[in-house]
């Protein structure tokens, strides 16, 4: 495959954006718009960003070499079942999730690769 001359090379995107290099597995998203908001949400972020810090996870300015990203989201549809969270490149979406459910996520899924089955409301892919 060709590839335009006009784009930057993958080593000049690596220079301005670092995260290419870097060694992230998951993104997890959490809603935080109106009815999850409502519903709690930022208190599930807020959880999910203070066990993946204790565990050493969580890629952020602090750990460049965490492999988890986590932030929060807009609206995905799950309005009356929410707080939403989702976990790619899994393709899984939780629904009803509180702060008490996080370290069972971050446990059997993010770290051990099952989901958390009475918690998964989709599963794309
Ligand atoms: S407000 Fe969270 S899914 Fe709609």
């Amino acid at each position: 495959m060709d590839v335009p001359r006009d784009l930057p090379s993958p080593e000049a995107d690596a220079a301005v954006a670092p995260v290419i290099n870097h060694a992230l597995k998951r993104q997890v998203l959490v809603c935080t718009a109106k009815s999850c908001a409502a519903n709690g949400s930022e208190a599930v972020l807020d959880a999910f960003k203070a066990r993946l810090i204790e565990e050493n996870l969580l890629f952020y300015k602090g750990n460049r070499q965490g492999e988890i990203q986590c932030s929060h989201c807009g609206s995905v549809g799950f309005c009356a079942i929410g707080p939403a969270v989702l976990v790619y490149p899994d393709g899984i979406w939780y629904a009803h999730v509180t702060p008490e459910d996080v370290p069972e996520i971050i446990e059997c899924h993010l770290k051990g690769g099952v989901p958390v089955a009475r918690l998964v409301r989709k599963h794309l892919g």
